[in-house]
């Protein structure tokens, strides 16, 4: 159940030779030549994005102390934990100006100030960087970093391409398109940029991704090991996720449940295990419940995800969320839902309905009622993932983008 768990971090990628040769590639080329670049990669969620970039930038982390190439800064970006878009400038400069965060603490810098750092930085064509090493930045959830005017993306596609930047951009989104949304094509051509589309995994590449964790497994342990699932059992998981969305996640979180629902009765989970398991993910009463939820509510668990993912926490504050809610309001509101703003006190309503079913949780006690309800913290009560599924099915598309989901 572990090996197959999403939060596993295999030896090897199957299927993604090609691609992680593609970016190791640009990437080693990049910093061997020290000078800078974008390279694009592209995908539906659960492609191996994130993972086959974290495989090559351990690689070469390697190779530099090696000596085999040359020494680099690494960061990492992550969209969807960035309280605003611009908060991405600051880690920016902190790399480029090797400053160590986790030493010292952030920088006390507005995003303001570290944008026009950055920008004299680049500008000026000399490298002031930590030991005029390169800096190698992976932007992961770039579609979380669109604004109107769209000047985060832009920068960040821009200023690898300055000379002596020594910068490097990996750059992961899930959409193809987001250089024509942000650049005129006069700019693009000038920028050069290296671009690779992640495809949907198939049948036989997801089945093939279960059983190298699986075997990887067997490997390590001793002896005449009965396997934990069938291979008929996999390739039907398989068939199921690729008809839908590709997404190796699905595939491994199907094959875990079912190895857990199995398990009790010592023998090898079959296809028909599988085929209560996705049943019951997509019949579950959870499922039912959120379906049933008004416009507002459903928005409501969408703020409090967005509010999870970015702050790394599960306990929120009620005013961070009311905060989200009318930020989302604009973005996710379809035809026929309501755009006016609620009141703080409608929102309350809405709170307390997800209350009372217990689908949100809040901090109680004699201390929490003599806070302010903003100072309240609130917590989900429900799985996640599951939520997250339900909630992108229910609103279509740019829900999906919005909770990552495919
Ligand atoms: N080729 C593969 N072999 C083994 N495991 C894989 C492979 N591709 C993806 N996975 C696993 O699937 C999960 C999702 O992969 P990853 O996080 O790289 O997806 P992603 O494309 O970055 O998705 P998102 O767009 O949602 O961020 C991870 O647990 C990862 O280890
Ligand atoms: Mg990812």
């Amino acid at each position: 159940m572990h090996i197959l768990h999403v939060a596993a971090r295999p030896e090897a990628l199957p299927c993604r030779d090609e691609e992680y040769q593609r970016v190791m590639r640009a990437v080693e080329e990049l910093l061997e030549e020290g000078s800078g670049g974008c390279v694009y990669i592209s995908g539906v969620p659960g492609t191996g994005k994130t993972a086959t970039v974290h495989a090559v930038v351990r690689e070469l982390k390697r190779m530099a102390e090696q000596n085999e190439t040359n020494p680099f800064t690494y960061v990492e970006i992550n969209g969807l934990r960035l309280p605003e878009p611009s908060a991405a400038y600051g880690l920016l400069w902190e790399a480029v100006s090797g400053h160590d965060a986790a030493e010292e603490g952030h920088l006390k810098i507005s995003a303001k100030e570290s944008l026009k750092n950055l920008t004299r930085h680049f500008g000026g064509g000399k490298r002031m960087g930590p030991g005029g090493h390169a800096c190698v930045v992976l932007m992961d959830e770039l579609d979380q970093l669109m604004t109107s005017k769209q000047d985060v993306v832009y920068n960040f596609f821009n200023w690898p391409t300055l000379v002596n930047s020594k910068l490097v951009v990996l750059a992961v989104a899930n959409t193809m398109d987001l250089p024509e949304r942000v650049m005129s094509r006069r700019v693009r051509s000038r920028l050069g940029m290296i671009r690779i589309n992640f495809q949907p995994y198939t049948t036989p590449q997801l089945e093939m991704i279960v059983r190298s964790r699986l075997e990887a497994m067997k490997e390590g342990l001793k002896g005449d090991l009965q396997d934990v699932i069938s291979p008929d059992g996999i390739k039907f998981a398989a068939m199921k996720v690729s008809s839908i969305s590709g997404d190796a996640r699905r595939v491994l979180d199907i094959c875990r449940r079912t190895v857990e629902l199995v398990q009790p009765m010592k023998r090898t989970a079959r296809t028909e295990d599988v085929r209560d398991v996705i049943k019951v993910m997509q019949n579950s009463p959870t499922a039912a419940y959120l379906r049933d939820l008004s416009f507002h509510e459903r928005l409501l668990l969408a703020a409090l995800l967005k509010c999870m993912k970015r702050e790394g926490i599960e306990e929120i504050k009620w005013a961070d969320v009311q905060h989200q809610h009318y930020l989302y309001l604009g973005v996710l509101a379809g035809n026929g839902d309501s755009t006016r703003n609620p009141t703080i006190g409608e929102l309350a309503y809405v709170l307390d309905s997800l209350l009372a079913s217990r689908a949100i949780l809040m901090e109680d006690g004699a201390i929490a009622s003599r806070k302010p309800d903003g100072e309240r913290r609130v917590l989900l009560n429900l799985e996640q993932s599951e939520v997250e599924r339900v909630l992108g099915e229910v609103g279509g598309q740019a829900w999906k983008n919005a909770l990552s989901v495919s």
